[in-house]
């Protein structure tokens, strides 16, 4: 696939037969543009770049080399998620690096949204890049692209432009899913084998809970943003919201109200619930939780997670609000 334009011709793929038919074909293609070399692969566990490995180990095995850089800034049951599909399960060449600390130091004190973003982006590319220059005779880099990266100029990636790797590592592109929709992905990522919660996760930022943690981050709200989250995704997922509801997520935002707890007063933050539909991100409505539910996560989420005394549901329709509260 080396055009960027999708031919009318190209059937939309629907279906396990299609998605097999598709994958029979870039595996083929794969093997044939690869040969012997070495790929490498940013494997943040996404659907596009989970995808993307899946296809690559089918096609070259262990001449793939994945990357999956934590950050710190991932939900909860993330990177062993990704350790556990592709490293045991799938036997890649995966390698993990715990660089949590590294960012959460160098985004400390941080509180510009925009900073923080590019902290994160150009610390993910300079941890990315020491990781390849330990590597030898990598020739190529494969990429999640997908269609609409390719045609949208204003698309949800586009956030994420901070540049790339130095001109001296500078490797051949393998794209094998620059063709297809989101929904494509998602058929052929089921077709590979991949878990339905890798396959079928909502959209996350690639700032990930950094923009929920709001100002600057600190380490404590940031266990509360992760933790909060997991309880909202669990409850979702248990009461048939999880495939239904486009993006849902909680925000700890950096300042506190009083409490009171065995009756002295406490001095903590307000987790804020977010669960919104949309097409496209640019406009986008908010996802009516019926109030029981509402109830029900939030005394999890008082009782379970350190620091929080308070939950508040965020009604707020995209324009005006944004999804992110940064
Ligand atoms: P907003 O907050 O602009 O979000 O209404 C629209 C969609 O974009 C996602 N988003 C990001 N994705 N890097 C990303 O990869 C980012 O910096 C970023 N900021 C927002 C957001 O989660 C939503 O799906």
């Amino acid at each position: 696939m080396s055009a960027n334009v999708r031919p009318q011709s190209m059937e939309r793929i629907t279906t396990e037969k299609l998605a097999n038919a598709f994958i029979e074909e870039q595996v083929a293609e794969l093997r044939k543009q690869i040969g012997t070399k070495k790929v490498l692969l940013a494997l943040s566990g996404g659907v596009d770049s989970s995808v993307v490995a899946a296809l690559l180990i089918k096609a070259v095995g262990k001449q793939l080399v994945c990357v999956h850089v934590n950050h710190g800034l991932l939900r909860k049951g993330e990177p062993e998620q990704v350790i556990e599909v592709f490293r045991n399960q799938m036997n890649a060449n995966l390698i993990y690096v715990d660089a949590v600390d590294r960012f959460l130091d160098k985004l400390a004190g941080v509180s510009d949204p925009e900073q923080k973003r590019k902290i994160i982006g150009a610390e993910f590319i300079r941890v990315f890049e020491e990781e390849a220059r330990k590597l030898e005779n990598i020739e190529f880099l494969a990429q999640g692209t997908i269609y609409p990266d390719i045609i949208e100029s204003a698309g949800v990636k586009a956030h994420h432009n901070v540049g790339g790797l130095p001109e001296d590592l500078k490797f051949q592109l393998v794209e094998p899913v620059k063709l297809l929709f989101k929904d494509e992905v998602r058929v052929v990522g089921k077709a590979l084998g991949l878990p339905d919660n890798m396959v079928y996760r909502q959209p996350f930022p690639g700032p990930g809970l950094g923009v929920r943690c709001t100002g600057a981050i600190t380490r404590d709200r940031l266990e509360a943003v992760r933790e909060s989250d997991a309880i909202l995704r669990e409850e979702f997922a248990k009461n048939g919201l999880a495939g239904k509801v486009w993006q849902y997520f909680t925000i700890v935002p950096d300042y506190k109200s009083t409490g009171v707890i065995d009756g002295k007063r406490s001095w903590d933050w307000p987790v804020v619930i977010r669960a919104v539909n949309t097409t496209d991100a640019m406009t986008a409505t908010v996802e009516n939780i019926p109030f029981e539910l509402l109830q029900h996560i939030t005394d999890r989420i008082i009782h379970e997670v350190k620091g929080v005394n308070r939950v508040l549901y965020d009604i707020s329709p995209k324009p005006i609000a944004t999804i992110e509260w940064e």
